[in-house]
């Protein structure tokens, strides 16, 4: 689920003590995933910062970096979600704030890289972008940010319906329970279910 969670971009210049520890947690973040790559990063390093955070808590659960490429083309530096909250949407999430905010700014396309051997990003490359050039190792992403941001929300709402006709399903299955047991067939019913 994601609706607790708020997905914004940083502000580089705001020096306000909720911000400064927005990012540091963010960098914190990048340093955890890419230790060797991010060891000495500043926050103003990024051109473009957007994070994941939970609403309560205030903790950052996941951080998507951009730098512009050419004058309308920007590059993804580095997606990381916090492990134990993989799998819920976040990454897509990230990016759709990502391209939202880049096509503001004017920008109409965005590249992105990995490793072949690096699967958990390769989903959402493969559902939002096109293949780019790839070698034996390393694969390129590209596409416009409108289809992007689009197949984004797409992948979101799907998510949605799968999780929203799940959970209808076990209501049903729950009022049917009760059904048959306000109706005598409890026994019947207890049997056949163990
Ligand atoms: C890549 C990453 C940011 C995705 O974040 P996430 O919040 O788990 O992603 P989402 O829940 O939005 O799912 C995105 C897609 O990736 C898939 N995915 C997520 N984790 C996966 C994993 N470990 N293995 C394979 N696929 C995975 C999801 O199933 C989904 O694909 P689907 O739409 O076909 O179901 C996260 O797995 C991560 O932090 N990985 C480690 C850091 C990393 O390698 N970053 C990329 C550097 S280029």
């Amino acid at each position: 689920m994601v609706s607790n969670i708020k997905v914004k971009l940083l502000d580089p210049l705001d020096q306000s003590d909720s911000n400064i520890h927005t990012r540091d947690q963010a960098l914190a973040l990048l340093k955890e995933e890419f230790p060797h790559t991010h060891e000495s990063t500043e926050a103003s390093f990024f051109e473009w910062l957007v994070v994941a955070e939970d609403i309560e808590s205030q903790i950052v659960l996941g951080v998507i970096t951009a730098q512009r490429y050419l004058p309308t083309k920007a590059v993804v530096t580095d997606i990381v979600v916090k492990k134990e909250r993989r799998g819920r949407l976040i990454g897509y999430k990230l990016w759709e704030c990502l391209c939202s905010t880049l096509m503001k700014a004017g920008y109409h396309a965005l590249i992105g890289y990995t490793e072949l051997s690096n699967k958990s990003p390769l989903n959402s490359f493969k559902r939002i972008a096109s293949n780019g050039p790839s070698s034996q190792k390393m694969i390129a992403v590209f596409g416009d940010l409108s289809i992007m941001e689009s197949n984004c929300k797409l992948r979101i709402l799907e998510y949605d319906m799968v999780r929203k006709s799940r959970e209808n399903r076990i209501k049903e299955e729950q009022k049917d329970t009760q059904h048959r047991k306000s109706n005598g067939d409890s026994d019947w019913y207890e049997a056949i279910q163990s």
